[in-house]
């Protein structure tokens, strides 16, 4: 009999019997054992682990429908639904199927929804004349929406021009002696021109997601000035140049230099002096094939604190980071330095890989889905966007 057993006084006897017979056949052997040689432990923490109940009663985070936000690649023709090759189970969406999806997201508790514009290429230009177009599909989406659900639903727009510019970049190009570079006092006029035409569509708060400098003020300014005082802005304040925004372009076709003259045809101009060292630099007129420039690098999470309080400084309501799972430790150093909502954005490419690997039978997509945005919140995120927030909440997942 093994002396664990003997430990355990109050054991019935014929109980006692069973549990040393089965003590004897267990798989650890007749080692050492705590309270013989071994330590017997001090504390033990797997006493608020027996049952599910208990589990549920000491559990610190939870993940609810109110904490997810759920987002939509909308397009002009009301009756279209084309589904997306990279993103399973997501779509863009004409209003009348967005509508559909929205009803039943409402019916699910998911009170939020983002809605990412999407433009054929004969409408993008360098100017991105379509970003604030009063007919373009998310102004559209947002009427259609507003007059069906009325204030039950929290409408957000992401506010960028990637989608809406021939060369795919954020913000707007210019050429320098340094040939094509992205040029942040000029986006700023069109962003907060994009943020005002989402407001009168209808947007309750409006998304930067470009990361310009100064694009808070700026749009804070011109929505006062329109009279949207109460339009709030929810920043994408650390966003970080990531791998996991491919399948993101691909469905909004918003890669930089995919499509469009600027990316085709690169025209070779000379120009001078200016930053140079004098004498005649020579450039092709090539724009950026990445968005290093201006979002974050990855290697940095100081220069996340600092992006953070400006957005905050600036006027920003809520704060995000993005993605989330490779920058927990962002959000988790972030939380106790505002107090502003904190919004991490679970990214395409972190869906995609979910469910790539849920398809190859590798993991089961219930438990993984339940886990990562569980350990998200518990980083400090109030909010998560997830393309997994109706599928979740409809099987189940989360509870
Ligand atoms: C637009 C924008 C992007 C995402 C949100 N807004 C793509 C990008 O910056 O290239 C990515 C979202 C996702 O991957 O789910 N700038």
């Amino acid at each position: 009999m093994s002396r664990t057993v003997e430990d355990r006084a109050p054991v019935a006897a014929g109980a006692a019997d069973a549990v040393a017979g089965a003590a004897d056949a267990s798989p650890a052997g007749p080692g050492l054992t705590p309270g013989s040689v071994l330590p017997t432990p001090l504390a033990r923490p797997r006493r608020l682990r027996t049952t599910a109940a208990m589990r549920a009663l000491a559990a610190e985070t939870a993940v609810e429908a109110r904490h997810l936000v759920a987002p939509f690649f909308v397009t002009a023709d009301p009756d279209g639904e084309q589904p997306i090759h990279s993103l399973p189970g997501v779509a863009r969406l004409g209003t009348n199927a967005l509508l559909r999806r929205l009803e039943r997201a409402l019916e699910l508790g998911v009170r939020s929804a983002v809605l990412f514009g999407v433009v054929g290429g004969e409408e993008k230009d360098g100017h991105a004349h379509a970003a604030d177009d009063p007919q373009g599909p998310v102004a559209r989406a947002l009427r259609a929406a507003r007059s069906a659900f009325g204030d039950d639903l929290v409408l957000i727009t992401d506010v960028c021009l990637c989608g809406y510019t021939d060369h795919g970049h954020c913000g707007l190009l210019a050429p320098t002696s340094r040939g094509l570079v992205v040029d942040n006092d000029a986006s700023l006029a069109r962003l907060a021109a994009m943020a005002v035409a989402h407001a009168e569509a209808g947007a309750d708060l409006v998304s930067p997601s470009d990361m310009m400098d100064g694009r808070v003020a700026a749009m804070r300014a011109a929505l006062d000035a329109s009279g949207f005082e109460n339009v709030g802005i929810l920043s994408y304040a650390v966003k970080y140049a990531s791998a996991f925004y491919g399948p993101f372009r691909d469905a909004a076709g918003s890669a930089p230099s995919q499509g469009g003259a600027a990316a085709t045809a690169p025209v070779p101009v000379a120009t001078s002096g200016g930053w140079g060292r004098g004498g005649v630099v020579h450039h092709d007129l090539t724009p950026p094939s990445d968005r290093a420039t201006y979002q974050m690098d990855p290697r940095n999470a100081r220069e996340a604190l600092r992006e953070a309080a400006l957005d905050e400084a600036e006027g920003a309501d809520m704060l995000m980071v993005k993605p989330a799972l490779p920058y927990l430790d962002i959000l988790a150093r972030l939380r106790p330095r505002t107090s502003l909502p904190l919004v991490a954005y679970f990214v395409s490419g972190e869906y995609a890989m979910l469910k790539a690997a849920a398809a190859a039978g590798v993991l089961d997509e219930a438990s993984a889905v339940r886990e990562a945005l569980t350990a998200i919140r518990r980083a400090g995120a109030d909010l998560v966007f997830t393309y997994h927030a109706v599928e979740a909440l409809e099987k189940g997942w989360l509870a």
